[in-house]
């Protein structure tokens, strides 16, 4: 079955930006201007009214759309559809000082003076007021306006705030979960330090400890985020039923849990600033790592393609220092999106303000105002390129692999001091294990552990370290009924409220699952590495000597077999790598950390083994990645070259049609450094 379209009956792929004509008003001539080169740069979807509550209302309760409305009728009439944004992401003035309350408090306890945007609060009944008012002569204004094709709630919801109201909000939040401070001070393990308390009220999160109040803290605030939000969209859905709403989300982002937000939104929509730079040799692992994010993003909503929202066509000013983007970047940085099932993207910023602090922002439209520019050019062809990838809507990516991805598996182990000891370390784990399947074109869904993944024949849980209820039970089941399941170190350590499971690890019956007992980790310095040896070289292509870099757990097994063990130190003969056989599937244990090219040799193995599908037959170059797209009768195969050498990809017996070259392909594709190519064929 083909995917919905973002926008009801808009049958092209989405190209646009961040606009803000409220910045404008004063120059009638570049308004002019802009219409004109909008048109001329391809654009068909304009995001207006991002941060423009002063323009709305100057002075409380003192209205004025006569900007909007002129800026979306001349956008209709153009044929764009306009994304509209509510505008809570930056405050007025008069309302900070009117009603100090909407400010945030911060950690220390000082209330924020009104500065910078993105740091209201949240559990404010005047600012809820303030949004749902304007929010309401928005959708009132513009229901059945013939542009209006989206609402972009405010902008990269995020932060934290510790005021009074939203302390009271967060022990009522408490007191449904746990019903007593008993069963709230043994969650907590309250006992250690001196925590426990005899009172819902006398818990203050300020104080930062203990860590098991902090993880209820980050789901507290995950949670008002979407209680905010949904809110937000009160007035929206109620008067604009049919106009899908969403919000932007940045990443993976360690601080909100977008796998729960975006049950909320309609459609998924991410702001994406890689800053790729063609000179970094590592510019194919950090594109790898942007191919995971996607996936994340794509498999969020499988029945509703995602887009993006941000990118920059250029530079981003807060990088140091900030690079250009090298001919052909921005392009293959969009092909990427889209061959990970995205049906559009969206930039900041369609023109550079002339002040404020992102005027060197790169833009469509330079402060030079005209289409002679590079990044104007580069904008006007990947338009022409995007006419040609029509055919794609509708196609979706699919995968026989899931990853799990989980934001309380990432805050628990975060919180936990000891385990973390790289920056970024939950990350850079799953990214490490998605490698070997991008650089095979091995499509993956990537799913946070609440999701089905029964239907997928391998399951990747790179350190699921703290475990939801239920989630151990479906494991043993989806290796029970055959499944094969990749574990890694740190699996299964600490239960939902971040307590060490007791009995020995993995916990919740995972050790009988994988056939083992953990019982001991050792962590490594950054540039230490241990030595292992294949246990029957060859086998899951393991090379007969690998190493183990940051983690070394010591595990004994328990009907489990080695695959590789430690060759050294205390630890030498103990398993880094384990098989276990259980009902009629296989679990996987990687007590060491493998180093990349231990990573990439099991993994290869393992697809081989299980014969899964690839997304074009043959071996693909070193940073050259291919991924899959289908409709029931085509499919679509981007090839992505991330390094600065042309590259060649075999396409072994089957025949193509170049989307982009409109020429037939067979044989060999050449690709130039940093070059794409869509092929498509009948399946
Ligand atoms: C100090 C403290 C102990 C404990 C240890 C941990 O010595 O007195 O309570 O925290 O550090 O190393
Ligand atoms: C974020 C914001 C935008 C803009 C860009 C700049 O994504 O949402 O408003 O500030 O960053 O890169």
């Amino acid at each position: 079955m083909s995917l919905p379209r973002i926008l009801h009956g808009f049958d092209r792929l989405l190209h646009g930006g961040d606009y803000n004509p409220d910045q404008w008003q004063r120059y009638p001539e570049v308004l002019a201007e802009d219409a004109r080169l909008i048109e001329l740069a391809g654009l068909n979807v304009v995001a207006l009214g991002i941060f423009a509550w002063t323009s709305y209302e100057k002075r409380e309760g003192v209205f004025e759309f006569g900007w909007l409305d002129r800026a979306m009728d001349s956008l209709g009439r153009a044929g764009k559809k306009v994304i509209l944004s509510t505008p809570s992401g930056a405050k007025p003035v008069w309302m900070s000082l009117a009603y100090p309350e909407i400010r945030r408090v911060t950690r220390e306890g000082l209330r924020e003076p009104h500065t910078g945007r993105h740091n209201h609060c949240w559990s404010s009944p005047v600012f809820r007021a303030k949004v749902a008012l304007i929010n309401r002569k928005l959708a009132e204004r513009y229901a059945g306006h013939p542009a209006l094709a989206m609402w972009h709630v405010s902008n990269e919801y995020a932060g934290k705030c510790y005021c009074e109201l939203c302390r009271t909000e967060f022990q009522r939040f408490l007191q449904r979960k746990y019903g007593s401070v008993e069963a709230l001070n043994h969650a907590w393990w309250a006992d250690f330090w001196s925590y426990g308390v005899s009172e819902f009220s006398e818990i203050d999160p300020r104080g930062g400890l203990p860590e098991g109040m902090q993880l209820d803290h980050h789901r507290f605030n995950n949670q008002q985020l979407i209680e905010f939000m949904r809110w937000e969209m009160q007035p929206l859905r109620e008067l604009t039923p049919g106009i899908p709403c969403t919000t932007n989300f940045m990443g993976t982002h360690g601080g909100n849990d977008y796998s729960s937000i975006a049950e909320h939104v309609d459609l998924v929509a991410d702001d994406q600033y890689p800053g790729y730079d063609a000179a970094d040799p590592e510019l194919a692992r950090h594109a790898a790592a942007v191919s995971f994010k996607d996936d994340l993003y794509r498999a969020m909503k499988p029945d509703r393609p995602w887009m993006l929202m941000e990118s920059s066509p250029d530079v981003q000013n807060w990088r140091k220092p900030m690079r250009l983007k090298r001919p052909g970047l921005h392009r293959l940085e969009m092909m990427q999106a889209l061959a990970h099932g995205a049906e559009g993207t969206c930039y900041f910023q369609v023109r550079k303000g002339r002040g404020g602090s992102e005027k060197y922002h790169g833009a469509v439209i330079d402060h030079a105002g005209h289409e002679g520019t590079r990044v104007f050019r580069s904008i006007v062809e990947l338009s022409h390129d995007y006419e040609k990838l029509t055919v794609l809507l509708g196609t979706r990516v699919r995968a026989e692999v899931a990853f799990l991805y989980d934001w309380e598996a990432r805050w628990g182990f975060e919180l936990s001091s000891g385990p973390v000891n790289h920056d970024n370390a939950y990350d850079r784990v799953s990214q490490a294990h998605y490698r070997p399947f991008w650089a095979r074109g091995v499509a993956v869904d990537v799913l946070s552990s609440e999701r089905d993944f029964s239907g997928y024949r391998l399951l990747v849980t790179p350190q699921l370290f703290l475990l939801k209820p239920g989630v151990a039970e479906r494991i043993r089941e989806f290796v029970a009924a055959g499944g094969v399941w990749v574990a890694t170190h740190y699996t299964a350590y600490c239960d939902e409220f971040n307590r060490s499971f007791l009995g020995g690890l993995p916990g919740a019956g995972l050790r009988g699952v994988l056939g083992l007992w953990n019982e001991e980790v050792d962590s490594l310095h950054e540039s230490m590495r241990r030595r292992i040896t294949a246990v029957r070289p060859g086998e899951y292509d393991l090379p007969a000597e690998l190493y183990a870099e940051s983690v070394c757990e010591i595990v004994h097994l328990e009907g489990a077999r080695a695959l590789a063990v430690y060759a050294e130190d205390f630890y030498a003969g103990h398993p880094a790598l384990t098989q276990h056989a259980f009902g009629r599937g296989q679990a996987f244990y990687h007590a060491a950390r493998l180093s990349d090219l231990g990573l990439d040799a099991f993994y290869g193995g393992l697809v081989r083994e299980l014969a899964l599908e690839r997304s074009i037959d043959g071996v693909l170059p070193p940073g050259v990645t291919a991924q899959r797209r289908r409709s029931e009768q085509d499919e679509f195969v981007f090839l992505l070259n991330f390094t600065q050498h042309p590259a060649q990809v075999a396409l072994g017996a089957a025949r193509y049609d170049n989307v982009l070259e409109q020429r037939p392909e067979a044989g060999t594709v050449t690709l130039p450094a940093l070059g794409v190519c869509v092929l498509q064929r009948r399946r």
